[in-house]
């Protein structure tokens, strides 16, 4: 079993994926992760709308939402994802201020299991949230967050690891170290 830091080291966002299938049961997996995340109040905001390439009209209908620069990498991606926010509590109907918070710690849950299962991700921000709205048919009760390309490690890829260090992104007490 490989140790969280080897999940979290392993992980990156690849822009090449190998012609091999993810199976439903192992999408059920990545999403039982994500089911997992903590969110504020428990309301678990988040939702996925997900295609195969199996099912070439839904897989186009997702793929057709994505900007063109990203499709010319994330075509070749067997699973394509839609992650979206619940915008209200359902317990009261107040405006969730942290919705889009909770999907991505629901993303990051998600993401550490794919690796687990030698699955990879890269998400995206270039898609058209609109278009996806209306192609998919999304209510509006519920925001496009992110979409998403999962599958299999296409060609060796050097990842980016580029990161900022700790003493720039955490300060002990006060916002002094903020630019
Ligand atoms: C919310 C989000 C949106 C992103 N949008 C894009 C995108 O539109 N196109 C792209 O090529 N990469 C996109 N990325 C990938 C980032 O560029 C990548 O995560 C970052 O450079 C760090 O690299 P790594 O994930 O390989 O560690 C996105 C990542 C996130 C989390």
């Amino acid at each position: 079993m490989k140790s969280i830091d080897t999940l979290i080291e392993q992980r990156f966002s690849p822009k090449h994926f190998a012609d091999r299938a993810v199976s439903e049961e192992q999408l059920h997996q990545l999403f039982e992760a994500a089911r997992r995340a903590p969110s504020s109040f428990n309301e678990q905001p988040w939702r996925f709308i997900y295609a195969t390439q199996e099912h070439p009209e839904a897989y186009q209908k997702l793929l057709s939402c994505i900007s063109e620069h990203n499709q010319q990498w994330a075509k070749s991606a067997p699973v394509l994802m839609l992650s979206l926010a619940k915008k209200h509590f359902s317990r009261n109907e107040k405006p969730n201020r942290h919705a889009w918070h909770d999907t991505g710690t629901a993303i990051g849950f998600l993401l550490l299991k794919a690796t687990e299962m030698d699955l990879y991700a890269h998400q995206m921000a270039g898609f058209n949230p609109e278009k996806a709205r209306e192609v998919l048919g999304i209510p509006n009760e519920y925001d496009p967050v992110a979409m998403m390309a999962v599958g299999y490690l296409g060609e060796e890829e050097n990842p980016n690891k580029l990161r900022k260090p700790v003493n720039e992104i955490a300060f002990t007490g006060n916002s002094h170290g903020l630019l």
